[in-house]
């Protein structure tokens, strides 16, 4: 069996279409939703993140207020400037981008936005919230995995879904998700980690994989169930001097292999990438619709 691509690009962009209409509706009623963006310090990889989440806030219509802070800022400035888009009605989400320079206290800060702006659902009041299935901003990429799944049409309910990574902005929100007595979960979840003795027996009990691990062939053939879904959240730079920048972007699947066994398989790049910026726009445009109904 030769596995069907999920399209993360191609799913994004059916949700981003989608906000794009919730935008207009909003701003037709004097609404412009607001995503506040403080990026402390000049980490390539953080700038770049970061205007790549303000061109998709563009896009779609939203307003972002760009914070760039030099290395230095201290604790308190930063404080400041989290508590100030706290109070701003203009501002509907809040980002700080991860990680922060080291002198700064990333849990001080986090814990300082507002839980109901707090649209990368990092905030312990909305893992809370999301743990018992309450109303809740869930976290991007684990977020961007179930509607990648759902959108696909894998049906969850009864599913055993095994997850492999098991921290917490991936795997362990992932699995509180999918294990939630609603229409778009209620699956059997198993969480495996590198406490896990032999995680093969229990992939290839699977019907959906979710591999999260940031380690390349964590998943090979031989651990997948004939026809199963394979999710691949990892992304990992190996060399190839074949490329020009010398190396290419892989998951933590041994993609080629499993593709052959599989029923769905997510590719690297292009498949959850996509998803995590576009549920982060989800969030921010469900919190200025939250104020639309105070
Ligand atoms: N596409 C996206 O938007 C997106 C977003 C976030 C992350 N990612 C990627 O997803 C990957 C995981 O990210 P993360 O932040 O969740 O990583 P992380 O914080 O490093 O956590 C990795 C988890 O995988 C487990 N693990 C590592 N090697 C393993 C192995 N050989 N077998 C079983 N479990 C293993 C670890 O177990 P222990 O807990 O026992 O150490 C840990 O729980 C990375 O490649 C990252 O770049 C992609």
């Amino acid at each position: 069996m030769t596995a069907k691509i999920i399209d993360g690009k191609q799913v994004a962009a059916e949700i981003r279409a989608e906000l794009k209409t919730q935008v207009q509706q909003l701003r037709d009623r004097g609404i412009i939703p607001g995503l506040g963006v403080i990026l402390v310090g000049d980490d390539p990889a953080s700038k770049s993140y970061v205007t790549a989440k303000e061109k998709a806030c563009e896009e779609i219509g939203l307003f972002s207020d760009d914070n760039r802070l030099p290395a230095a800022t201290s604790q308190a400035e930063l404080m400041a400037r989290v508590r100030g888009m706290n109070a701003d009605p203009k501002i509907h989400g809040i980002l700080v981008q991860l990680p922060l320079p080291k002198h700064l206290n990333e849990t001080e800060v986090l814990l300082a936005i507002d839980p109901d702006k707090d649209v990368d659902g990092f905030h312990p009041m909305n893992i809370g919230r999301m743990v018992l299935g309450q109303k809740a901003f869930l976290p991007c990429t684990p977020h961007g995995v179930v509607q990648l799944l759902v959108r696909s049409g894998v049906k969850l309910k009864g599913a055993h879904v095994v997850i492999v990574g098991r921290s917490n902005i991936v795997g362990k929100p992932l699995a509180s998700m999918l294990m939630q007595k609603n229409e778009t979960a209620n699956a059997t979840v198993t969480l495996c980690h590198t406490g896990t003795k032999d995680i093969g027996y229990f992939t290839r009990q699977a019907d959906v994989i979710v591999a999260a691990t940031g380690r390349p062939n964590t998943i090979t053939a031989d651990m997948v169930m004939e026809g199963a879904v394979v999710i691949d959240v990892g992304v990992n730079r190996i060399n190839d001097p074949s490329k020009k920048n010398g190396f290419r972007l892989v998951g933590d699947v041994d993609y080629k292999a499993v593709k052959e066994k599989a029923g769905l398989i997510t590719p690297v790049p292009g498949g959850v990438g996509p998803m995590t910026i576009t549920m982060l726009l989800f969030n921010t445009v469900e919190s200025a619709g939250r104020t639309a109904h105070d």
